[in-house]
C-alpha cells in the first residue's frame, strides 16, 4: 500500500533503524524493490531521480510505482519520494502527483543560498503536507543529473556540524541529507562514515538523517551510520549494477529468444536479492 513517508519515518525513528529508499526507472526494478520489501514484511521507500522523470515521464513512472505498490504490496506501507530534485518545477510536479515526499539538493550553493533556495521548496511542499528533505554538505561521485567530482580534498564537502542547527532551523526540513564519507557510484572500500562528525550532527538536530551514496558501503559502516541516527539509506548503483549484469549474462545465454519477458525477468529477481540484503542490514526487516 502507498502511505505517506511521515508514517515510516517515524516509526524508523522511534524503534532505531533505517529504511531503504531504493531508486527505480521502470516497471521491473519496481518489482523487484516491492517483492523484496513484501518478501521481507519490511517498509520500504520508492524513489525516482529527474533523470528517471526525464527517461520514463512523470506519471508513467508515478503509476508504476503506486500499482505496484497498491496490488503487490497489499499490507506493507510503501512511500514514493523524489530523490536529488535541483529544478522547483519538477518538485511542484511531483507534489502535485501525489508524492508525500521531495528532496531540494541546492547543496552545491553557498549556504545562505542552499537555504534559501530549499526554503522555498519546503513551504511549498508543506502546502501539500509532504515532507521534504534538505541536504547540507556534498555527496560526492555521480548519481542522475548530479555530478560532482572526487577532488583531493572530499573533507571540504562534508557537512559542518557548526551549521546544522541554523540549517534546519532557517529551511524547516523534515529529513537531512548529510554528507559523512559516502559517495555516489561503487567505491567498494573507499567509502566510510564518519562516526564522529555523525554523532556531532545527531546530537546537535533531532531530524532524521539520510545517508546518500549507500552502494558499496560495508555491513560495519551501515551499522555506525543507523547506531548514530540515519534513518534513510539511498541505494541505486548496486540495483542499476545488479539489473544490467544480470541482463548481459541472460543475453549472452538465451542467443535465439526474443521474449523481452524472458530477458527481463532475472533482472527484477537480481533487483530482489540485492534489496532483501540491503534491508536485512538496515534493521527494517519484520518492521512493515
Ligand atoms: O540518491 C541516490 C543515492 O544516494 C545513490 O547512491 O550511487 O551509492 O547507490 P549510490
Ligand atoms: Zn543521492
Amino acid at each position: 500500500m502507498l502511505v505517506h513517508i511521515k508514517t515510516l519515518v517515524s516509526k524508523a525513528q522511534r524503534q532505531g533503524y533505517a529504511l531503504g529508499a531504493f531508486n527505480t526507472a521502470n516497471l521491473e526494478i519496481t518489482q523487484g524493490i516491492v517483492r523484496a520489501a513484501v518478501a521481507r514484511r519490511s517498509p520500504v521507500i520508492v524513489q525516482v531521480s529527474e533523470a528517471t522523470i526525464k527517461y520514463a515521464g512523470l506519471k508513467p513512472i508515478t503509476h508504476i510505482v503506486e500499482t505496484i505498490a497498491k496490488n503487490e504490496a497489499v499490507d506493507i506501507p510503501v512511500a514514493l519520494h523524489l530523490d536529488h530534485g535541483r529544478d522547483f518545477h519538477t518538485i511542484a510536479e511531483c507534489l502535485h502527483a501525489g508524492f508525500s515526499s521531495i528532496h531540494i539538493d541546492a547543496s552545491e550553493l553557498p549556504l545562505d543560498e542552499n537555504i534559501a533556495v530549499t526554503r522555498q521548496s519546503v513551504d511549498y511542499a508543506h502546502r501539500f503536507g509532504a515532507w521534504a528533505q534538505g541536504e547540507l554538505g556534498s555527496i560526492l561521485g555521480k548519481e542522475g543529473l548530479v555530478k560532482v567530482d572526487i577532488p583531493d580534498d572530499p573533507d571540504r564537502y562534508m557537512t559542518d556540524p557548526s551549521v546544522v542547527r541554523r540549517y534546519v532551523a532557517a529551511t524547516r526540513v523534515d529529513t537531512l541529507a548529510v554528507s559523512v564519507g559516502t559517495m555516489h557510484g561503487f567505491y567498494r572500500g573507499k567509502e566510510h562514515v564518519d562516526r564522529r562528525r555523525l554523532a556531532a550532527i545527531s546530537r546537535l538536530v533531532r531530524k532524521p538523517l539520510v545517508l546518500h551514496g549507500g552502494s558499496g558501503l560495508s555491513r560495519s559502516s551501515i551499522r555506525t551510520a543507523v547506531r548514530y541516527g540515519i534513518r534513510i539509506i539511498n541505494i541505486d548503483t548496486e540495483l542499476r549494477m545488479a539489473f544490467t549484469e544480470t541482463l548481459r549474462r541472460n543475453l549472452r545465454r538465451k542467443l535465439t529468444s526474443y521474449d523481452p519477458r524472458k530477458i527481463l525477468g532475472p533482472s527484477t529477481d537480481a533487483i530482489q536479492r540485492v534489496v532483501e540484503s540491503k534491508l536485512a542490514m538496515f534493521g527494517s526487516v519484520g518492521r512493515a
